[in-house]
Parts: C-alpha cells; sequence; structure tokens
C-alpha cells in the first residue's frame, strides 16, 4: 500500500500542470461513491443509485479539487497571495490550502449569508475577511476588477485550473463503476463543477469539449483518459438550482437570489456559455427546487443512509429522486449524484428547524433503562 497523497500525484497525467511544479495538497480526492439502497427501496423507485460525497473533502467540500489545482499552478507562479470571493466553501478551501502552502488569503463573503462552519474555516486558517454589503455577485464582480491590477491570484472557478482540478471526480466514478453513469446530476451556483464533470467524463470518452475554455474541444488528454483504452460513454448532465436562485431556469441573471442553500445562492453564474455548452452536448437539463424540497431530502438522506450533507448538495439528490419518480429519469439508470458539501458546515439549519427531542434523566442507570425500553 503507498499512502494517498492527493488528486495532483493520483493524476498528474492528466492535469496541465508544468512537471516540476510541486503539489500542494491536503490529500484531496478519492471520495467515497455510496450506493444509496435504502432510500431507493423507501422511495420505491428502481436506480441504480449513488452519491458522491464530498464532503469527506479535507476542507470538507468538492472546492479541494479545484483549490489544489489553482494553489499549485499558482505558487509555481511565484504568487504570494490568492484571493476569492465566496459564498463560504471556496473560501474555507481558499483559506486552508493557503496555509498550507504559506501564502496569504483574502476571502470576499456576502455579508450575513454563509454557514457559521465555512466562516470558522476561513477564520482558523488565518485568512483575511472581508464581508460585502452585497451578495455573492457583486463580491464577484470586485474581485474580479480588483485582480486585474493586484499582485494576486484570482481562484474562483473563473481561474481554468479549478475546473482542472474539479473533472478528476468525474474519472474517480469512471474508475469506480467502470464506465460513466447514465445521468449525473449536481448543484448549480456558477455552474463551474458541473462544467468541470462533463469535462472529465468528455476525457473519458476519448472526446473533446466546447466548454472546455483550455482547450475548446481539442482536449490534450481525451486519448490518455478513460478506462481500458479510455472510450466510456458520457453521462447525460443535469442541473438543479434553488427556485429562488435559478438563472439557468429564467434564462437571465436574477437580480436578489434567495435561498436557505447559501452555497447557492448566486445570481449571475460565472459559467453561463459554458453550462449552456454542457446542457447540449449531453443531452441533460436544468431544473428548480423549492427550499423545502430541498430541506426534506437532506433529511431523508440523513436518516436513511447515514450520510449527512449541506442543504445546497441535497438539491441534486432530490432533484434526481423528482426525475425519477415522473419518469423523466427512466426506471433503472444509473445516477450518480455529487453532494458537494459536508452537513457538519451548516449544523444551525438542523438545530433551527424544530427543537432536537433532548430526553433529561437523573444519573441513574434505571433512569437510562426506562428511556431505552420505551422506545425499543
Ligand atoms: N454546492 C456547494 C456546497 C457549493 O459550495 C457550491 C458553490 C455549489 C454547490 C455550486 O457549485 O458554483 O460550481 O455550480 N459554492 C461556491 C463558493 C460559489 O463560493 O463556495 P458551482
Amino acid at each position: 500500500m503507498t499512502r494517498y497523497t492527493g488528486l495532483i500525484d493520483a493524476y498528474r497525467h492528466r492535469l496541465p500542470l508544468p512537471p516540476e511544479a510541486k503539489a500542494i495538497s491536503l490529500g484531496e480526492g478519492r471520495t467515497p461513491l455510496i450506493k444509496l439502497d435504502n432510500l431507493v427501496r423507501r422511495e420505491g423507485v428502481e436506480a441504480d443509485l449513488y452519491v458522491k460525497f464530498e464532503g469527506a473533502n479535507p476542507t470538507g467540500s468538492f472546492k479541494d479539487r479545484g483549490m489544489t489545482m489553482a494553489v499549485t499552478e499558482a505558487v509555481h507562479r511565484g504568487a504570494k497571495a490568492i484571493l476569492c470571493a465566496s459564498t463560504g466553501n471556496t473560501s474555507a478551501a481558499a483559506a486552508a490550502y493557503a496555509a498550507r502552502a504559506g501564502i496569504k488569503s483574502f476571502v470576499l463573503i456576502p455579508e450575513g449569508k454563509i454557514a457559521m462552519g465555512k466562516l470558522a474555516q476561513a477564520v482558523v486558517h488565518g485568512a483575511v475577511i472581508v464581508q460585502v454589503r452585497g451578495n455573492f455577485d457583486d463580491g464577484m464582480r470586485l474581485v474580479k476588477e480588483v485582480s486585474e491590477n493586484s499582485p494576486v491570484v484570482l481562484v474562483n472557478s473563473v481561474n481554468p485550473y479549478r475546473l482542472q482540478g474539479q473533472k478528476t471526480a468525474a474519472f474517480e466514478i469512471v474508475e469506480a463503476l467502470g464506465e460513466a453513469p447514465d445521468y449525473h446530476c449536481l448543484p448549480v451556483g456558477n455552474a463551474g463543477n458541473i462544467t468541470a464533470h462533463w469535462i472529465g467524463y468528455t476525457e473519458c470518452s476519448g472526446a473533446g469539449t466546447k466548454a472546455c475554455l483550455l482547450c475548446n474541444g481539442n482536449c490534450q488528454f481525451a486519448v490518455a483518459g478513460g478506462q481500458a483504452g479510455g472510450k466510456t460513454k458520457r453521462p447525460k448532465m443535469v442541473g438543479y438550482q434553488a427556485d429562488g436562485s435559478a438563472p439557468f431556469l429564467r434564462g437571465a441573471a436574477v437580480k436578489d437570489p434567495e435561498t436557505v442553500a447559501t452555497a447557492i445562492r448566486i445570481g449571475n453564474p460565472q459559467s453561463w456559455d459554458p453550462a449552456w455548452i454542457v446542457q447540449q452536448e449531453s443531452g441533460g437539463w436544468f431544473d428548480e427546487l423549492s427550499d423545502a424540497e430541498i430541506l426534506a431530502c437532506q433529511r431523508l438522506l440523513a436518516e436513511t443512509e447515514g450520510v449527512w450533507c449541506e442543504p445546497a448538495s441535497a438539491a441534486s439528490l432530490c432533484g434526481a429522486l423528482r426525475d425519477l419518480k415522473s419518469g423523466k429519469i427512466p426506471a433503472g439508470s444509473s445516477i450518480v449524484c455529487t453532494l458537494t458539501g459536508n452537513g457538519l458546515k451548516d449544523p444551525d439549519i438542523i438545530l433551527k428547524s424544530g427543537a432536537p427531542e433532548l430526553i433529561q434523566v437523573d444519573a441513574v442507570r434505571s433512569a437510562v433503562e426506562r428511556v431505552l425500553v420505551d422506545r425499543l
């Protein structure tokens, strides 16, 4: 057994990094692909349904895949500081990987709208935290402007190295299943991750995609990719948004996005054009879900399978189940849903949704036994 040392070491031959670039890694990647047999039975659907639990990454979200690449590339170029706008997870990952690299991180977050765990991560890793009186889209506009004239590297997903790191999730899925699934479902905010997955699957298929800003369809990794010679099918890519924050459903930017799924509270997606290319090339679609549906699915998953993801992440599974039940996704399909972030990031949302039952007892054996007897 060799020690797993992160996705750059695992996939360097399929990543656009100079060979001499030293990987800045926290051992990200190789996340669990969990088959949801309990949930499928309970919901009465027929499918090979999996979740890729990206909450198991070192900072608790899929952002680590992109950040190891962006920070490695930035440090190789001599960067001393990185900058991002974030709904929370990108800032957590940026802060952690900057700490690992020994450089500075500056993070812009929307006022009052980021989950507590994510804010604590930026604090503990020593980021300079700037709260913007505005939303994520305002922050994004600002970091793009500022990074043009400052000696900082922008590490939002407009940085193409981010998507190159994130594409490795698709590699892992193809390796685990032996082929791509029929459908891949993701929550969509900026739409970087759905684009990155499509790039990854496309490389495994031996093809190229116009959604890749680096290669524009002429993929240098395509022939090297994939299982057993590099020819696998590609999935239909399905993107789900919260209905108060659903520009892909409205066909235009949303001015004041609102959702409890704060991670995807984004009205003006940065990967707008690539995401539409993904939709067209893959034959998938976008759809929207209410906050209530998303939160109910988060609970359902946690209670039936023991997997706790954050609210935004539950959108992928919630949408997949709804589309399976309606027949839009045919029965018997293989489906992978990305669970983008860990439920521990946002414990407030659980505790706020109704007082938990805490049973008070005296510190005696009989009192505890009575609780058990009553409930077994
Ligand atoms: N799920 C989670 C948990 C996220 O944090 C994000 C994005 C998404 C889904 C959407 O991914 O933007 O690639 O479509 N979070 C960013 C952030 C915006 O700042 O952490 P996307």
